[in-house]
């Protein structure tokens, strides 16, 4: 059963999609079931993928990650989200050339997780912050 905010990819076609409204049916595309992308949150070397959040001014910065990812025509970070305590989120997409770093106008306590995604290296989500 699918759930709020899972993303989900199909392996043939490519097409990437979030869940905003759960129900009971499986997600299919290219007549397969789509494969739920699991959010991982660590590197094996040097942490370019796992989002790290900042205050900034009113607001949050999310940079990817501790070393800043390459944001290259080949390989890039597609787009940067938050979702916050209270359900809400925002996401910011990217382009290479541009910098793997987003603001958001949250404070810092209003986060539950920041995610990124990159091309080649898939889903990524900030640590715990418990
Ligand atoms: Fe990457």
């Amino acid at each position: 059963m699918v759930e709020l905010n899972q993303v989900y990819k199909c392996s043939v076609c490519g097409n990437i999609v979030q869940v905003v409204h759960a129900s009971i049916g499986t997600l299919v595309c290219c007549e397969k079931p789509m494969e739920l992308l699991v959010p991982k949150d660590a590197d094996a070397g040097l942490e370019k993928h796992v989002p790290v959040i900042e205050a900034k001014g009113d607001g949050i910065l999310v940079k990817v990650g501790d070393v800043p990812h390459p944001m290259e025509e080949k390989h890039w970070i597609e787009w940067i989200e938050v979702l916050l305590n209270g359900g809400g989120s925002f996401r910011k997409f990217l382009k290479p050339g541009m910098a793997p770093e987003a603001e958001f106008p949250v404070k810092p306590a209003e986060v539950l997780v920041a995610r990124e995604f990159c091309n080649i290296h898939g889903l990524w989500k900030s640590k715990s912050r418990a």
